[in-house]
């Protein structure tokens, strides 16, 4: 009895003592995240976060567009950077090729002999062409909207596809990812009981808590980081005990939501059948797609802020937001107001405004994501 009370005494001395001596080498750094005395901190080892770090590979911007001619925009068939300049045009058309199509090749996406065409010399439709032109309106969709996640870092073409024609973490319809569709077109994460006594008012079965948890451990890889990075886990289900990265999160999903339903979803009809899953679907993202495993995408770069094709706003130059409409809510402000196991503030809602020139020519109806838990 007296040994385990001195063990119990001691041994947070001991490792005390131990967590200092890692701090002497310089090994571990210690980020505090929730609220003074909640002892809720992030621990990251220096070694390894600098050797993700130097994995992360930033283009640089290309340099800026000249001067272009005067007179009316040459194209032909620009449905969506059709109010840029033409220097700024074949500035996006450039970076998108080593972004995408990694080769630099702008055939990855055009028929050569007729650079406005949106079909193969043989007829067939340019998938690649068709999706990319949805991917502009998704892209800026995202920059315009969603500021309340991505802030004032936004996303390029790179942020997602690094380089290459197909982002990390694509997924399809299957039983093994049935917890993603919280991205898509289910709700109810939500599973922990609100009340002491036992009742009917909770009727989670186990089976959600398992997707639950499914799609928090998904969210911590992704992001590469551990559970109390949005959570004070004496209560999971509490937002105002959690520190402000949940609030941003949440905005994640959201914003997935729409992305995955108004964008990639959709595209189903383009594309050709190789690149659809086992049950037709198409290639859907998650937060990996753009994370790639850091608690921000490529570290906060803020890489859109030299490309105003992508921004989806005309006032927009990577600055801090200020003035913005409605949407503009500080994140942070939210995490004060909702009781425990409240409700999370709104979605951002007004995409007409974002997209008032583009409109929408890759097919959109087709596909039925519907399906409840
Ligand atoms: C990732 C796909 C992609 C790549 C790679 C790409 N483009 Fe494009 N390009 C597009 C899309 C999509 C449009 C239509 C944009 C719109 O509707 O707003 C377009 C339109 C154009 C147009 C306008 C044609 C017209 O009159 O309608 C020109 C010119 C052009 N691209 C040149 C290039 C050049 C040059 C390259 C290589 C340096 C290139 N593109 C690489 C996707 C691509
Ligand atoms: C939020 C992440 C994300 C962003 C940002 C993004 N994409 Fe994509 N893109 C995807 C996903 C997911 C796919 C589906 C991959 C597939 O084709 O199987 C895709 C597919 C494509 C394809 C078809 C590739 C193929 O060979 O099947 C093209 C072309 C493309 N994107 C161009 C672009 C361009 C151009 C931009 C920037 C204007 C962009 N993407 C921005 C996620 C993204
Ligand atoms: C990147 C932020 C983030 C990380 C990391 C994270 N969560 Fe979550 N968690 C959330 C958000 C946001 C919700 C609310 C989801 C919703 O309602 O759509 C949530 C909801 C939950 C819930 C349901 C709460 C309720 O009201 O019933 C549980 C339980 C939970 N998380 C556990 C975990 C566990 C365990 C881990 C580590 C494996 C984890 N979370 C990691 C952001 C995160
Ligand atoms: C379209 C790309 C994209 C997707 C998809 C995405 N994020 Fe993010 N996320 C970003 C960007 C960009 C930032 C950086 C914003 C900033 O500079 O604060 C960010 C920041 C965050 C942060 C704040 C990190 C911090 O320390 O401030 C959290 C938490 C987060 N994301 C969680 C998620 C979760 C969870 C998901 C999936 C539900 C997700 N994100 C999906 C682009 C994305």
């Amino acid at each position: 009895m007296m040994m385990t009370r001195w063990a119990l005494r001691t041994s947070p001395l001991a490792l005390l003592l131990a967590a200092n001596a890692c701090i002497g080498e310089n090994t571990t750094d210690s980020v505090q995240v929730g609220y003074r005395g909640t002892a809720m901190e992030q621990n990251y080892d220096r070694a390894k976060v600098t050797a993700s770090f130097k994995q992360v590979r930033i283009p640089d911007p290309l340099p800026p567009a000249g001067e272009s001619p005067p007179g009316p925009l040459p194209w032909k068939n620009v449905q969506v950077l059709n109010d840029i300049s033409v220097g700024e045009f074949n500035r996006t058309m450039v970076a998108m090729s080593t972004w995408v199509a990694g080769t630099g090749n702008c055939a990855y996406c055009h028929n050569l002999a007729n650079m406005a065409s949106d079909t193969l010399p043989n007829g067939k439709p340019l998938y690649t062409k068709l999706v990319a032109r949805r991917m502009l309106q998704m892209t800026r969709q995202i920059n315009g909207q969603y500021s309340q996640h991505v802030k004032n870092t936004g996303v390029t073409c790179y942020t997602c596809h690094l380089g290459k024609p197909l982002p990390n973490g694509l997924w399809f319809y299957s039983s093994q990812t049935d917890y993603l569709r919280h991205y898509l077109d289910r709700d109810g994460a939500r599973v922990i009981t609100q009340q002491v006594a036992p009742s009917n008012a909770n009727r989670s079965s186990v089976k959600q808590t398992e997707w639950t948890y499914s799609l928090m451990i998904s969210q911590s890889k992704s992001l590469g980081v551990n559970c109390t990075y949005c959570h004070n886990s004496r209560q999971f289900a509490s937002w105002k005990e959690a520190p402000p990265a949940r609030v941003t999160a949440y905005h994640g999903i959201l914003m997935l939501r729409d992305v995955n339903q108004s964008y990639l979803a959709p595209l189903q009809p383009v594309y050709p059948a190789v690149r659809l899953g086992q049950l037709g679907d198409a290639p859907k993202a998650q937060c990996v797609t753009c994370h790639n495993g850091n608690y921000k995408p490529l570290y906060g770069a803020q890489m859109v802020k030299h490309y105003p094709a992508l921004w989806g706003r005309p006032d927009w130059d990577g600055v801090p937001f200020k003035g913005l409409g409605p949407t503009a809510v500080d994140s942070n402000a939210a995490v004060s107001t909702p009781g425990a196991g409240a409700t999370p503030p709104a979605a951002p809602v007004n995409k007409a405004a974002a997209m008032s020139k583009a409109s929408t020519t890759a097919p959109v109806s087709g596909v039925s994501v519907g399906g409840t838990r």
